[in-house]
């Protein structure tokens, strides 16, 4: 399997200056916010999100600031988002290090991410690019929906295969899509190639959620975040759900019963993930996870061979296979 560092060939100079760039942002004159936005930058995640950008841009034109204003819009929006996501899920760990709720407190961690979110608009004002803000905008608003949609499900503990779809496409999936159509956005006005490209990063998106929730099942102790979060705050993920569908529903309502306890003790979270094994769960959601890969390598296609094509087929293998 390709790594990032080989998926980032093509547009290695290009991610090396978005880091200066990024690292302009994460800036601030108030002390507590500038040690809790150091502390932010030097746990840098994957960055996968600025990659697609850098990517979806030079397959489709010539890479410029406007590319530089949505990648780093983008990450910025990213970050903000997984600080709120961990109060949400209260979850203590992000990228191998303790969150900024466990380290500081929640009402830290909301009004930093706040922060964050608007260095970005910002940026996006500051260079005149409405037609970004315009893009991530809607991803703002999708993925706060999303959100709601998943703790809505989660408190009813009735979701189905449908709902968790349209709940990963929405707190997901839509910003990946928003990368590939801010960076062809970046480099061209062709409505048709933004809408393809939009298309593209749907694909990825889901297909990139979907082995985040298998990461969460398979706890390898590479991806920086504690395993088995998902069912302790009753996250019911796909692998859980055709797990459910196709059991009986004596043994439904005993797995459910595990799951929305508030209080779960470490043998139950292990016997629900035994569950989903043994039933499943696991292999259905790489077969769907690998349909939505399939669909996204499908829409690569109708562009020539390049090695920055390449480079996207691999960086859409890479999500579906990552450990992390
Ligand atoms: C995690 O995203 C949040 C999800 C949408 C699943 P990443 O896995 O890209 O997180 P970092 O940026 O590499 O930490
Ligand atoms: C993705 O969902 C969160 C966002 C879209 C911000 P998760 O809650 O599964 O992400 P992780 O696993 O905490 O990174
Ligand atoms: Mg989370
Ligand atoms: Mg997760």
């Amino acid at each position: 399997m390709f790594d990032l560092s080989d998926i980032k060939k093509p547009v290695k100079k290009e991610m090396a200056e978005f880091e200066a760039y990024f690292g302009r942002t994460m800036k601030s004159e108030i002390p507590l916010l500038k040690i809790i936005l150091n502390y932010i930058f030097r746990r840098k995640g994957k960055q996968m999100r600025p990659l697609l950008v850098f990517l979806s841009a030079r397959l489709n034109g010539i890479i410029g600031e406007p590319t530089f204003v949505a990648a780093t819009f983008i990450e910025l929006l990213h970050t903000a988002s997984l600080v709120h996501d961990d109060v949400v899920d209260d979850a203590s760990e992000r990228r191998g290090a303790l969150s900024i709720n466990a380290l500081w407190n929640s009402k830290i961690a909301v009004l930093v991410g706040d922060y964050m979110l608007s260095q970005g608009l910002l940026i996006s004002i500051e260079k005149n690019r409405f037609d970004m803000l315009e893009i991530i905008s809607e991803a703002v608003k999708s993925m706060s929906k999303g959100e709601l949609l998943q703790l809505q499900k989660a408190r009813k503990l009735n979701i189905k295969e449908e709902d968790y779809l349209k709940i990963i496409k929405s707190k997901t999936a839509a910003l990946l899509s928003a990368c590939t159509a801010c960076g062809a956005k970046s480099v061209t006005d062709d409505p048709e190639v933004i809408q393809l490209m939009k298309d593209f990063g749907e694909n990825i998106g889901i297909a990139f959620q979907i082995r985040d929730d298998l990461l969460d099942y398979q706890g390898n102790g590479l991806t920086g975040k504690a395993h088995g979060n998902d069912i302790k705050e009753r996250k019911i993920t796909l692998p859980l759900i055709h797990a459910l569908e196709q059991s009986q529903n004596s043994i439904k309502k005993h797995i459910l019963g595990i799951v929305s306890k508030k209080k779960k003790t470490r043998q139950e979270i292990t016997e629900v993930i035994n569950f989903v094994y043994e039933n499943r769960g696991i292999d259905y959601t790489e077969l769907k996870m690998n349909q939505y890969r399939d669909k996204a390598l499908a829409i690569l296609d109708s562009y020539p061979d390049s090695e920055v094509k390449d480079s996207l087929k691999a960086f859409v293998h890479y999500t579906t296979a990552r450990d992390k």
